[in-house]
């Protein structure tokens, strides 16, 4: 039996976990696009263009445009479609409090109708309008708050401790 060795060479070589490779991106449907437009970048813009962005990219990634939200950073962000193996929604979906949770702690957190939003357009379904609306209205809000904060004049710096 020569070909034994080979074959379970072959086996061997096949049978561990085989670097994932990233799953090819379909691109999206004209409405998903439109999804995107209205619900989707306006909740990045409010809360992860600070620090994904332009000015910063953190993580090496951008969210401030359709094509780097779907680059990703040095990990994808998701796949249309699998939304349960998505890295972006997982961080953004973990207890606020959790050190690797997305917005970080000290930011502001998105709220429920802007994560089950973000999870609807992932999962590749149009986003109802019973959770766009209400998650464009907490966007508006959260952009609202910071542009309050922003215009405010500074506290003065705390005495360190
Ligand atoms: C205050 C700054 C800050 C804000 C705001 C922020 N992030 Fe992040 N993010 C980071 C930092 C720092 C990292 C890199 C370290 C890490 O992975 O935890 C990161 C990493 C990530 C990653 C992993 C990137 C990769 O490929 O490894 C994802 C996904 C992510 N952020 C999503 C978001 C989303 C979505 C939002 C908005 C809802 C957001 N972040 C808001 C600071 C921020």
């Amino acid at each position: 039996m020569r070909l034994l060795p080979v074959f379970l060479a072959t086996l061997a070589v096949a049978a561990p976990v085989a670097p994932k490779k990233p799953e090819p991106q379909k691109p999206l449907t004209p409405a998903q696009k439109a999804d995107y437009a209205k619900v989707v970048q306006p909740i990045f813009d409010a809360h992860c263009v600070s620090c994904h962005g332009p000015k910063k990219e953190k993580g090496k990634l951008r969210l401030d445009t359709l094509e780097a939200t779907l680059k990703g950073g040095k990990n994808p962000t998701f796949v249309m479609g699998k939304a349960d193996s998505s890295m972006l929604l997982s961080r953004v979906f973990l207890e606020h409090t959790a050190g690797d949770a997305m917005p970080p702690k000290a930011e502001k957190a998105l709220t429920e109708k802007q994560k089950e939003a973000l999870y609807a357009f992932v999962e590749g379904q149009p986003i109802p309008d019973e959770l766009a609306k209400p998650a464009m209205a907490d966007t508006k809000t959260a952009l609202a708050a910071a542009k309050t904060a922003a215009a405010e004049p500074k506290a003065a710096p705390k005495a360190k401790k």
